[in-house]
């Protein structure tokens, strides 16, 4: 073995691939029992659609070189994502465009009295002052659209009265002054035509590289543990940072997601992929209806049920998945002390979401991981 990675999500995966390319033996280790991190999918047998086990995800980029990357392994359907938000008995588009103020203030306005309204809103606030999540979203967006697709979804995301929020937490709110109703703006979008299985698996099938599932490389009693393998082969690290040092200057604030899944006896639920529920009386932020990200596998899909997923959020304990870094000012301050320790490690590198801390998408964890990799410092580590 010339290398070793932990963790077969797309930033392990990437590394492993192109090191595998560049002629090493890569064994590549993950806790859980498959490929492909938190963008795993999987077909529900019982109704032959494809449920991302971990919350929607969709890919897109505007970085050409990941898009021909990635295109390697497998091909895109044109998908194109759309969110809708329920509030009050009224579905909107999201995010905020002109559809959505014409249709939540009862008017006709064009881009400019649109735009006009929104700021007279706004300056009940000035951001400069804004103490605290409330007011530093009312200084952007003003208080009637704060209230209608913020205040819930915000206090239900982090069980949190926005006002006992830090300002910090949002710094933009997107309000889009065209009838462009596209949830992401970047040049490529889509669903990988076969599935994600499929995706990673092809990019882990390089004759030179060794998948190990159900491995924790933190538990000593594994052969490729930590205990076995530090300093004596490069690593590549995409676990929690915290936790590969033991807790040594405390956890790094996470937010974990419940997601329940239901096979519900009706063609279509809901009409589209995901939903989201502005307010405080559904208990929910989001229902995902997986038919709707394949709508040309319709042939394959059964015809009298469906799947939907109904996500809450919470702050994550010991034993949760880690999902969005919480980053108060204290797990900035931490992190530095983790990045510190990491520096200093002989031969491993830490990268991905878990162990850089920060939120990634997927083409950003690629994008990360192929700079890890042409940094040279990898290879070097040999
Ligand atoms: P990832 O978490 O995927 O992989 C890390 C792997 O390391 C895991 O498989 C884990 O089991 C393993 N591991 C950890 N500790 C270990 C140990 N001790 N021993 C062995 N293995 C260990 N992105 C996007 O582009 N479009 C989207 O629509 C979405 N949607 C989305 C929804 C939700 C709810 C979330 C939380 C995230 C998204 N994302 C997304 C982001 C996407 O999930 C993210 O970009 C990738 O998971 C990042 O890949 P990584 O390899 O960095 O981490």
């Amino acid at each position: 073995m010339d290398l070793l990675v932990v963790g077969a999500g797309l930033f392990g995966l990437t590394v492993a691939e192109r090191a595998a390319e560049a002629g090493l033996r890569v064994t590549v280790v993950d806790r859980r029992d498959h490929l492909g991190g938190n963008a795993w999918s999987s077909v529900d047998e019982a109704t032959g659609i494809e449920v991302h086990r971990y919350g929607s995800h969709i890919f897109h980029t505007s970085n050409e070189r990941v898009w021909r990357y990635v295109r390697r392994f497998t091909a895109f359907t044109d998908y194109r994502h759309h969110v809708f938000s329920t509030h009050a008995g009224t579905v909107y588009p999201l995010p905020i465009n002109l559809g959505t103020l014409n249709q939540f203030f009862g008017t006709a306005m064009g881009p400019d009295a649109a735009r006009a309204l929104v700021a007279e809103h706004a300056a009940e606030v000035d951001a400069a002052t804004a103490a605290n999540l409330e007011e530093k979203a009312v200084s952007l967006i003003g208080r009637p659209l704060y209230e209608a697709f913020v205040r819930g979804y915000t206090a239900k995301q982090w069980q949190t009265d926005p006002r006992e929020l830090p300002a910090s937490v949002i710094s933009r709110l997107p309000v889009r002054y065209t009838y462009d109703a596209r949830y992401f703006s970047d040049t490529y979008e889509g669903l990988p035509a076969d599935g994600y299985g499929p995706w990673f698996e092809a990019m882990a099938s390089h004759p030179r590289i060794d998948v190990r599932l159900g491995v924790d490389f933190l538990d000593p009693a594994q052969p490729l543990s930590k205990a076995a393998a530090r300093g004596q082969v490069p690593i590549v690290y995409t676990g929690p940072v915290d936790r590969y040092f033991d807790h040594h200057h405390g956890p790094l604030g996470w937010r974990t997601l419940d997601l329940e899944t239901e096979v519900l006896p009706v063609r279509d639920f809901q009409g589209t992929s995901v939903m989201n529920y502005a307010d405080l009386d559904v208990p929910w932020t989001r229902v995902h209806e997986f038919r709707h990200f394949h709508p040309e596998r319709e042939d394959r899909h059964a015809q009298d049920r469906t799947v939907v997923m109904r996500e809450t959020s919470r702050a994550a304990g010991p034993d949760d998945e880690p999902y969005y870094p919480v980053a108060t000012p204290h797990d900035r301050a931490r992190l530095q002390e983790y990045r510190a320790l990491a520096a200093d490690e002989p031969g491993v590198h830490f990268g991905g979401r878990l162990g850089s801390y920060l939120y990634l998408d997927m083409h950003m964890a690629i994008a990360s991981a192929l700079s890890l990799w042409d940094s040279g410092v990898v290879v070097d580590a040999r």
